[in-house]
């Protein structure tokens, strides 16, 4: 069996090569059969250290980074992220590298990185270091913000909460809790969502009867909420428009009490295929699915739009909200992308705008903490398309709700990791006018 650390730098060196998502190739790389807590202490640091990267090559090799690249620049990032962490002494780590090449580096500067960070002069550069960053999104977020930025950026370096959604198919969120508690996962209810719990601890989830039974997804209690505000009538018809793998489209089956029906659809099939295997563990059958073009709605889809209760347009965006759960989100994402995800979140919402029908509501969600990809398309949204009114977040929610998840006028949910501990998200409810 390999070491743990060899493991852990084949991970990286194909994250690098190939671009694939880490946990793709940790799943893959990473033999199944190594103990559950060797497995789970290596992918904190594989995962780790792609967050971290910027901050731990400064904090080896100061502005000028490391002496050297391939697999012993990954071995070095790797043990100089267990000596932050406290899990490794700077000598030994410096002996491990010895492994990977015969270039000497001290890693006792390692500890006390923080203090050298505060002393970098320029300030998009002290913020791209200190909170790993490259620079255009280090400026981004201090522009987006200001005194907010630092907390912000703080908040999305953090492991987020185990947030589940108990399955009100399969039973009450008490019922979820007390079976997981009998398999030793002790739970807290959720801050916000009738739905959501936090598991406590870090036992495994996925290998619980509780799971296998389709007691619970595990889903950000942002994302429960977004299908709270999308609030489907009873008995309604939701399409989810860009449905990914389905963790929405599950959530509003189960409000909907398999009722109704819900038509999930994305442009990508792989992502629509992992749906069903989730819907048949949840026991929703009130669901359909359909692959649709980048520009274009398929008739069916069309004609399934313009009867729906409820759009809801869950964007493809720049995904900031989302970097705590995607490490490497950070450094895949590009400037040059933003202007193209701008004019296919516009699309979708004239898309769907161009078809809903009197009474009925579009939702616009982002997983993202731009005003540019919120606020500022459904201004726009609104501007273009004179049948559509803006439905307040707390008019949906409620106003005890509201006040602690929406933006202080109660319009938008508006939710931060620093200040709400949940993903970074956004969602507007337009509604058509009728008459
Ligand atoms: C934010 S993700 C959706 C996440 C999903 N709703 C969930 O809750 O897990 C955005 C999705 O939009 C899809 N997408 C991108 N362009 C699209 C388009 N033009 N039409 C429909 N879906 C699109 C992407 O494939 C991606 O799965």
């Amino acid at each position: 069996m390999p070491r743990p650390l060899d493991l852990a730098v084949a991970v990286l060196g194909e994250w690098r090569a190939t671009g694939r998502p880490p946990r793709d190739l940790f799943a893959q790389i990473v033999p199944a059969a190594l103990p559950a807590a060797t497995r789970a202490e290596l992918a904190a640091a594989v995962y780790g250290t792609i967050r971290d990267e910027r901050r731990l090559e400064w904090a080896l090799g100061g502005a000028h980074g490391l002496p050297f690249g391939g697999h012993a620049r990954d071995a070095a990032l790797l043990l100089a992220f267990r000596v932050a962490g406290g899990e490794l002494a700077p000598a030994a780590a410096a002996a491990r590298l010895a492994d990977w090449t015969p270039a000497a580096l001290l890693f006792d500067a390692v500890p006390a990185a923080e203090r050298a960070f505060d002393a970098i002069a320029d300030p998009v550069l002290r913020f791209g270091v200190r909170h790993s960053l490259p620079d255009w999104l280090a400026r981004l977020l201090c522009d987006e913000h200001g005194a907010g930025a630092e907390a912000l950026a703080h908040a999305l370096r953090c492991e987020p909460p185990r947030a589940l959604r108990a399955n009100l198919l399969r039973g009450t969120r008490d019922e979820v809790a007390a079976a997981l508690l009998q398999e030793r996962v002790p739970t807290a209810p959720g801050a916000f969502a009738d739905t959501a719990l936090q598991a406590l601890g870090d036992a495994p989830l996925f290998a619980t009867k509780a799971y296998e039974r389709g007691l619970f997804e595990q889903q950000d209690e942002g994302s429960q909420l977004i299908a709270q505000l999308t609030a489907p009538p009873p008995r309604g018809k939701v399409l989810d428009a860009c449905a990914g793998s389905g963790g929405k489209t599950l959530a509003l089956a189960a409000l909907l009490q398999n009722r109704g029906s819900v038509l999930a659809c994305d442009v990508h099939e792989r992502r629509l295929a992992e749906l069903r295997p989730r819907a048949a563990r949840a026991g929703a059958q009130n669901l359909l699915a359909g692959v649709v073009g980048e520009d274009r709605w398929p008739e069916p889809v069309a004609a399934f739009a313009a009867a729906a209760d409820r759009i809801l347009l869950d964007v493809p965006c720049s995904g900031i909200g989302a970097w705590r759960r995607r490490p490497e989100a950070r450094w895949a994402l590009l400037p040059t992308a933003l202007e193209a995800l701008e004019r296919t979140q516009q699309a979708l919402i004239d898309r769907a705008a161009a078809l809903l029908r009197p009474g009925a509501r579009l939702v616009y969600a982002t997983c993202t903490l731009r005003r540019a990809e919120n606020e500022a398309q459904v201004e726009g949204a609104l501007q273009r398309h004179p049948r559509l009114e803006l439905v307040r977040a707390r008019e949906v929610l409620g106003g005890a709700l509201a006040q602690r998840v929406a933006d202080p006028g109660g319009a938008f949910l508006a939710l931060r990791p620093d200040v709400h501990g949940t993903d970074g998200f956004f969602a507007a409810v337009l509604r058509c006018r009728r008459g």
